[in-house]
């Protein structure tokens, strides 16, 4: 069973995660650090753990605000989504005013869907899941699911920001829910946790989701 630390951070109340292969085990990913440099090296020291790699599922500034720090002073590689990395190597031309000031960082890694990373002690499936926006990827560990804003309790990530597009978030969600069981507990980047059965069965953003699930299960 996989070791999941949620911190929520910044005006915006993103979750960052801590994610370790057990309780005890010292090698750590840290998942979209956001803001709050300072408060989740904390935690990390805190927990015992060695922070080996920074994933990020894209590259809103609200999920990339404290990469930069955190890289700086662990010295782990920055796995970025492919299509986003200009964003972050240049994050205040897209930071909302009123926000940061943020430091750009160039990303170690690229990803862009389909590999099978082994980090911290743990395997890593990579899943592109555009809609919020275009590079967007979720990392699937042990089962579980780190998905940014993709699926949320009870809500769905915006699609009117540059390159949102509801279509392509809803075949996003619909591929996870096909390839992953329905306990799959989703870590998402915004509010609490939830399950891949209890949105199917309860989003109202998902209605022609589960009418699509009801005709494949009759
Ligand atoms: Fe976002």
């Amino acid at each position: 069973m996989i070791d999941v630390r949620a911190f929520s951070v910044g005006p915006i109340q993103e979750n960052a995660y801590i994610v370790r292969s057990s309780p005890q085990a010292k090698g750590a990913l840290m998942i979209d650090p956001g803001e709050e440099p300072g408060r989740l090296l904390e935690a990390a020291k805190a927990l015992g753990a060695e922070v080996e790699a920074i994933l990020i599922t894209h590259c809103h500034f609200d999920h990339i605000g404290a990469v930069a720090p955190i890289a700086e002073a662990t010295g782990a590689p920055v796995y970025c989504p492919e299509i986003e990395v200009g964003v972050l190597a240049d994050i205040t031309k897209w930071t909302m005013p009123g926000f940061g000031p943020f430091e750009s960082w160039q990303a170690e890694h690229t990803v862009k869907g389909g590999e099978r990373l082994r980090l911290a002690d743990l395997d890593i499936e990579v899943v592109f899941t555009p809609g919020h926006s275009p590079g967007h990827v979720t990392y699937a560990i042990d089962g579980a699911l780190l998905s940014g804003d993709v699926l949320f309790q009870g809500s769905v990530g915006r699609v009117d920001l540059p390159g949102g597009d509801w279509v392509t978030l809803e075949r996003s969600i619909g591929s996870l829910m096909e390839r992953y069981e329905r306990e799959a507990v989703v870590y998402p980047g915004h509010m609490g946790v939830t399950t891949l059965g209890r949105e199917l069965d309860t989003n109202p953003f998902l209605s022609e989701l589960r009418a699509a699930a009801m005709v494949r299960e009759s």
